[in-house]
């Protein structure tokens, strides 16, 4: 019954298992590559459903988490700049508060699935934001 992971990209990335994101709970981090600098991108999951995004302000070039994995602010309704308080909106990205107001994240597509060891969230990457080699 289980759709599989064949038909995904061959460069999807497996990022975690799904039980690894609760609802608005700490984010996982993957380190990335873009433009041949070191970045990291980010998923949380919001609502059900898993989302994520290049771990970048748009405000300031800076990382958001305030602790490793802690994008979430206290009502669990936004994500949170550590640095000077920018929100945005989990499911969009969109800027909704702070300084950042008019930005948005860089979003990156994310498939969750049922595999053979379990469901899983996946980053199917897109563009020149590309998973580190490791
Ligand atoms: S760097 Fe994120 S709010 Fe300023």
């Amino acid at each position: 019954m289980s759709a599989g992971i064949s038909d995904l990209p061959a460069d999807a990335v497996r990022v975690c298992a799904s039980s690894d994101l609760a609802d608005r709970g700490a984010g996982v981090r993957h380190a990335a590559k873009l433009g041949g600098g070191d970045v990291v991108v980010f998923f949380v999951r919001y609502d059900g459903r898993a989302y994520g995004y290049l771990n970048r302000c748009a405000h300031v070039p800076m990382e958001l988490d305030w602790a490793e994995g802690q994008f979430f602010e206290s009502s669990g309704l936004y994500l949170m700049c550590a640095t000077h308080g920018a929100i945005y909106a989990p499911d969009t990205g969109k800027c909704v508060g702070g300084p950042c107001r008019g930005g948005k994240l860089r979003p990156v597509q994310v498939d969750e699935r049922d595999t053979p060891d379990g469901r899983a969230v996946f980053w199917l990457p897109d563009g020149d934001l590309r998973p580190a080699t490791v």
